[in-house]
């Protein structure tokens, strides 16, 4: 089936500049690649692109805690975050920032036409203001005590003892996470964007179908409890955008973030000769879709389309929202090693395993996803390695030695292969839905077909016996030809597979329509293995890996200011803990009387230390500012009393004491020679 060319852009939503990409981020990325790779096979113009999400307070507070300028902090993620991403195969057309010329320009714009429109309103707020830090505090950098239930250390803006939400002014004993001061109520001036002016045009297009179900359901609720003015300023310090008429103030984070999908598009338009109008003019026929997570629903179907409008733009064609990631049936956790970095699975396992895996749970619903690491495994050894690379494997061998790699004259089972190309519009569909589970089931069920042809036909019994030849090369060919249509259906999810399966095949890269006839009187090349199974080893040390990368970090005292995550936001200041808990940490000083790098850890120095009674081993996650021959002879403070703790490369029977924002500029707490090994430190 083919349907006439579709222009159509799509993004995912752009991460913060301030932290590392993660499994739970690359549902996303994985589930939005695997369309935009669809969508291009057949043969659509389409582009996909995205961004760093630069600005924002915690990101100011991020550069100001390493002593950089935010400039250089949000470059060195920005080349992370596209590293990791290539590692995965995330295959951007763009990958900009909203801190560009493009994303400021288009900022101006929007915000001109809405105010312009009389969209905007300005009036006056008092919000807490840290007198020590000279700035107004985010909600999420203040801390107090719940005034509906009491509980201690609550956010600014909601209790996650009791669920309460509140404004941080009525937080009792609220202090400033930024300074620890205590907040002061301090006035200024605010803009804000005038959502209810668009509660029909938002009703309009919801109604017309560009949402989800389920979506749908919760915008109800949204209409139902009114729509409130958006506040879209925030006062400096702020590392973002200066509001063209109103110094001094800056567009909030959120007002630039998804204007930074059009700004990485106008980015590529300029590169690539792009019509830019056609795609984002008010009667554009081209369509515009964003893959967000299930957190940010508000923003993508009320703001966004909203401000749009206002600023004479098409809106959306959709909004597709998932959900969230758990790691084998809960919450990612740093503790058990189940955040993992996206570069820590890079280390260890092929990224193909996880775009598979998570293609055969994704639908287009929006409910969470399960990577339980069993079953994981267990997956993509039956289905991938199983079952696909098997039909290629058990064929490619009498191809090559019967043969001369040469495929038989013509295709002897014609209609078996017909019924494969035939399932192609069946699978487009459930890609095209989003369904990519249901298009996995419908390509299995094929390859179970495949192998159930082979072992009916048997070519090792036939191999064996004289002069059926023409029938052994018959059926060898019609598995090759079988493989090559089931390697085109798991192209969008599998892009380096489907490479290397082209290379094998000797054929032209393939788009979803070129198999429709089978390759006849055709050279292959030499048949490499194709994908490897999962070892169960390999995922438990990148578990582990991930345990360290935790307790690296978790050394570093003071590491600077919050910083976001798509899933969740990481606390500027731990929990309180009670004097009696702090009593029980016992503090020794100790003699670091050996230190040596530990093999195959990026951030780990093994030390012995003396603590006067005897050694003990640490592994302390300072190796990216000392070398080990500088720190032999030093006295240190150390955590005697911490469980030891079983790491990938040995026991760690304690903790040094380090501070500072990270990398090179971490010092270990370093006592006066006075001291002596075993003292307690007071
Ligand atoms: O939630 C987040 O991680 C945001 N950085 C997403 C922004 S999406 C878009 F609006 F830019
Ligand atoms: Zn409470």
């Amino acid at each position: 089936m083919s349907s006439p060319s579709r222009k159509i852009l799509i993004t995912s939503a752009l991460p913060y500049a301030n932290g590392s990409i993660h499994l739970g981020h690359m549902v996303e990325y994985i589930q939005t690649d695997i369309w935009s790779r669809f969508q291009k096979l057949q043969g659509h113009e389409c582009y996909y692109v995205c961004a760093d999400d630069a600005h924002g307070t915690p990101i100011m507070l991020r550069a100001r805690g390493e002593g950089i300028e935010p400039e250089d902090l949000i470059a060195r993620v920005w080349k992370e975050h596209t590293e990791d991403f290539a590692g995965f195969g995330i295959d951007f057309d763009n990958y900009h920032s909203t801190h560009s010329d493009e994303n400021k320009a288009c900022a101006s714009l929007i915000y001109e036409r809405n105010r312009d429109a009389g969209h905007i309103a300005r009036r006056t707020i008092s919000q807490a203001y840290d007198p020590e830090a000279n700035m107004f505090l985010p909600d999420r950098f203040i801390k107090g005590t719940c005034p509906k239930c009491g509980a201690d250390d609550q956010y600014g803006d909601n209790c996650e003892a009791c669920g309460a939400t509140y404004s941080p002014t009525e937080l009792k004993n609220p202090v400033s996470a930024v300074s620890g001061a205590t907040p002061i109520e301090k006035d200024s001036e605010h803009l804000f964007f005038k959502l209810a002016d668009f509660e029909k045009t938002l009703k309009d297009w919801h109604q017309a179908g560009h949402v989800q179900a389920e979506m749908a359901n919760k915008l109800d609720e949204w209409f139902e409890a009114g729509l409130a003015d958006w506040d879209i300023s925030r006062d400096a310090p702020y590392f973002g955008f200066e509001i063209p008429d109103a110094p001094n103030k800056y567009f909030y984070v959120w007002l630039d973030a998804p204007i930074g999908y059009m700004a990485s598009f106008r980015n590529l338009c300029d590169k690539k000769g792009i019509d830019f109008d056609s795609f984002w003019k008010a009667d554009s026929d081209a369509e515009l879709y964003h893959f967000i997570g299930k957190d940010i629903i508000y923003f993508h179907a009320l703001f966004w389309p909203a401000m749009l409008q206002g600023a004479g733009f098409r809106m959306p064609t959709s909004v597709f929202a998932h959900g969230f990631l758990t790691v084998d049936g809960a919450k990612m956790s740093k503790s058990r090693g189940t955040f993992v970095k996206a570069r820590t699975y890079l280390k260890h396992l092929n990224p193909e395993y996880l775009r598979y895996y998570f293609a055969a749970k994704l639908s287009s619903k929006i409910d969470d996803l399960d990577l339980n690491l069993d079953d994981f495994a267990q997956r993509v050894n039956a289905d991938l390695v199983g079952k696909v690379v098997n039909i290629a494997s058990r064929n490619a061998g009498f191809i090559k030695k019967r043969f001369d790699n040469k495929l038989s004259a013509t295709c002897s089972e014609p209609e078996l292969y017909q019924s494969f190309v035939d399932a192609g519009d069946q699978i487009a569909a459930h890609y095209e839905n989003r369904d990519y589970g249901r298009a996995i089931r419908e390509i299995m069920a094929l390859a179970d077909k495949a192998n159930q042809y082979i072992d009916d036909k048997a070519p090792w019994v036939i191999a064996k016996e004289d002069g059926k030849d023409q029938e052994l090369h018959d059926i060898s060919s019609v598995g090759i030809n079988l493989f090559r249509v089931l390697m085109g259906y798991l192209k969008p999810v599998l892009p380096v597979m489907a490479a290397d399966a082209e290379a094998f095949l000797n054929i032209e890269p393939m788009t979803w329509n070129s198999q429709a006839k089978p390759l006849c009187d055709h050279s292959v090349n030499k048949f490499k293995p194709l994908m490897t199974r999962v070892e169960r080893e390999k995922i438990d040390a990148m578990i582990e890996d991930s345990k360290e990368d935790l307790a690296a970090e978790a050394k570093v005292i003071g590491k600077g200011a919050a910083q976001n995550t798509a899933n969740s936001a990481i606390d500027p200041i731990a929990d309180t803990i009670e004097f009696d808990d702090f009593a029980k940490v016992d503090l020794r000083i100790a003699r670091i009387i050996k230190a040596e790098h530990v093999e195959g850890a990026d951030k780990l120095l093994q030390l012995t230390l003396d603590i006067g009674d005897g050694t003990r081993n640490v592994f302390a996650g300072i190796k990216s500012a000392y070398q080990p021959e500088d720190l032999e002879g030093k006295l240190t403070v150390m955590v005697a009393n911490l469980a030891a703790r079983k790491m990938r490369f040995g026991l760690s029977e304690g903790m040094v004491l380090a501070a500072g924002p990270g990398g090179k500029d971490l010092f270990i707490l370093n006592p006066d020679d006075g001291a002596q090994p075993g003292m307690r430190v007071k």
